[in-house]
Formats: structure tokens, sequence, C-alpha cells
């Protein structure tokens, strides 16, 4: 029996090898006035920076370009909107990693409307978000956020009281995301690792989350395989190996939609916290945690034999392993192994590389929620987490 469920819509998807050239029209079909977003060493040193200018101009698009070059801040969003919001932007164009388009989608959705987007940020602002933007197409440069699919921009503020939240509204879903593998090419290794490590946890967080429903598991369980398959490739051969890039895209883009309908786990809750206030990475907060959240959540959900999640973990565990035909315990023991290896081999940073020690654990616990983790870990259970990456 299937459980009941609903399935919000996408953006038109375009995937595969070369389509970026099909950016150019698709950005004509929606206007002429275009807002260009890169991040620099995204395009502009994988070669595709003039091709894919170049392609804007030659439709006649008349373009302006902004250089995102970190994790969008309240600040960095109204200065960008304060300069284009009386300029007639019709189309706004994110090309690069989750970043630019969590900006492309801010800026897209901060044109129209008064104000800072601190005042609509959730958890931060009073004002509700209208729903009005400027058509935005997303063309992602990495495999891990899957931004390109969903309805929110993370935006962040960096410091002792820094945060990590969303602007967030169902018309905010792309217009449009162009999926092109060759632009992962150049793609360096250590980013390849970390966002390849954030569309894994995503996948997995949103497989087992409590809101999981039959669509988000079909693709969970295909982007997974797909992360088995060819995350450790595109960190080895990242720059020639196009089927492994092909693979991660796809997984990327699946952990997307997964996310946006089923929701996330503790990996993520404890990602905003540490980003807001050791400025990690996002994908680097991710990855370092997965191993440590993942063997405490199977063995609270070992005391719980008959619970979904624990079922689930044993199908992953199997995709995951390299044995056949034994118990499902020395799957599960192995899935644990699995994820640190896959730690040590991508080279994940430790947090405490980032500033976190002891003293900092409590305040990072506090401000962490499970979303939708599957089972509670005990406040003793989270600190040993964290420091198992100090
Ligand atoms: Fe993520």
């Amino acid at each position: 029996m299937i459980d009941s469920f609903q399935f919000s819509s996408l953006p038109e998807i375009i995937f595969g090898r070369g389509k970026r050239n099909e950016l150019a029209a698709a950005v004509n079909a929606r206007g002429n006035r275009v807002l260009l977003l890169t991040r620099s060493y995204s395009i502009q040193n994988s070669g595709y920076s003039d091709e894919i200018i170049s392609g804007l101009k030659a439709v006649n698009l008349e373009l302006e370009h902004e250089i995102i070059a970190q994790e969008p801040s309240p600040s960095l969003i109204d200065q960008i909107v304060e300069k284009y919001r009386h300029s007639g932007i019709e189309v706004v164009v994110a090309v690069g990693g989750g970043s630019v388009m969590d900006a492309g989608k801010a800026i897209s959705a901060m044109i129209p409307v008064e104000g800072s987007i601190r005042e609509y940020l959730e958890g931060v602002g009073e004002k509700r978000h209208p729903g009005l933007k400027i058509p935005f197409i997303a063309m992602p440069t990495t495999s891990g956020t899957g931004s390109e699919m969903t309805k929110n921009a993370v935006i962040s503020e960096v410091g002792e009281e820094g945060f990590k939240k969303s602007l967030r509204h169902h018309n905010f879903i792309p217009e449009l995301a162009i999926i092109d593998p060759e632009m992962m090419l150049s793609c360096p290794a250590g980013l390849t690792a970390a966002s390849g490590m954030d569309a894994f946890s995503q996948l997995l967080e949103s497989y087992l989350s409590t809101r999981a429903n039959a669509m988000t598991d079909a693709l969970a369980l295909q982007g997974l395989k797909q992360i088995k398959k060819y995350l450790l490739r595109a960190f080895l051969e990242g720059e020639q190996n196009i089927e492994a890039r092909s693979g991660m895209a796809l997984a990327a883009m699946f952990s997307g939609i997964t996310l946006a309908h089923a929701g996330l786990g503790l990996v993520h809750g404890f990602a905003s916290p540490l980003g807001g206030f050791y400025h990690i990475p996002h994908g680097v907060a991710c990855g370092s945690l997965m191993a440590p959240v993942f063997a405490t959540t199977i063995d609270n959900l070992l005391e719980q034999p008959d619970h979904p999640a624990i079922k689930k973990l044993i199908i992953i565990s199997k995709v995951f392993a390299d044995f056949k035909y034994k118990q499902d315990m020395e799957y599960l023991q192995a899935f644990k192994e699995k994820l640190i290896h896959f730690t040590t081999l991508l080279e994940i940073p430790l947090l405490s590389e980032y500033g976190l020690n002891e003293e900092g654990v409590q305040k990072v616990i506090d401000c962490t929620s499970h979303k939708f983790h599957p089972v509670t870990l005990s406040n003793e259970q989270m600190a040993n987490v964290l420091k198992a990456r100090i």
C-alpha cells in the first residue's frame, strides 16, 4: 500500500552534455535585459565563460554581469538588488555553484519588492514575500546543493550572531535549469568532494526523512546509486571523466528534488549553525558530519528494529556494500565504515580546521534542529558527533 503524497512543480529541465548551448535561446525567449551572475572561478576559469557571454551577446541581449564570490549575505543581495531594481532587468541567469544559484534566486525575487532581504528571511524578518519575481534560469557548475530544483535561497550572515536562513516561496522554483555535465569538468577536486558529499547527505537524509514518499524514495535511491558509482571517480578523475560528472550531476539534481519534497535531517540541522558561526562551507560541514551522524543514527534505530528507516538503511547499505549474501548487521556495519572511507578518501576537513573547539560544541547543539531525521539523538550523542570531527 502506497501512502498518499503530493508533488509540487519542478523547473523545466534541460539535462545533457553540451546543453549550455541552449542558454542563449532560452534567455532570449524570456526577455532582452539580462543579469548574469557567476562565481569567478567557476565559468571564468573553465573556458566556457567567453562562450556563454558571447552566446548571449550573439542574440543581441543586453548583458549586465555580477560576480558572486562567496555564500550570499543579506548585504550582498541588497547591494546588487539596489543597483538593478529600476534598470528593467527581465531575466536573471546564474551560472555557478550553490552560492551563485542561491544568490540568483534571491536577487530575482528581491528586484520586484521593496526593502531588504532581511525583512523576508524565515526566522529573521517579519514580512511575507508576495512571490513576485523576475524569471530565473539556473545553470550549475558543481554537483551538490541541487538549488537549481528548489524554491528557497539560503542566505548566510557570518559571525557571533551568524545565521543561515532561507528566502522561500513556491514561485522561486527556477523557470529553467540547464544541467550540462561538461560545465563540471573544471570543478576543483576539493569542491567536487564537498559538494558531492552535500548531494550524498541530501539524498540519504531525504530518503530516511519522516516526510519521504514513494516519488522521493524512487529518486533518492537512484541518486544514491549514482553517488556510489561516481562520487569517488568524479573526485579522482574529474577533469576527464564526463561519465562520472554526468552521474554526479544527475545525483545532485535528484537530491534537490528530494530535499524540496521530503525535507532533510540532522546533518543539515548541524550545517546551519556551523556555517553561521564558523563560516564552514556547507558541503564541508555536511561531508564532515555524515559518518558520525549516521553511525549514531544506525545505533539508535537498531533499538527499534521495526522502524521503517532501519529497513531503508539496510537497502542503502546493500547498495554501498562490496560483498553479497551476508547478515543485515554486517551490511549496516560496512556502511558505517564506508562513510568513514568516503570522508577520508575525499579529504573532507575536520570542523576544528574552521575554529570549532570543545567550548563551541554546546552553542552549536543549542541551535541545531533534527529537521525530519528519523530518530532523535541525545545531547551527549550530538556532542560526541561534533567532537568526532574536532
Ligand atoms: Fe545541502
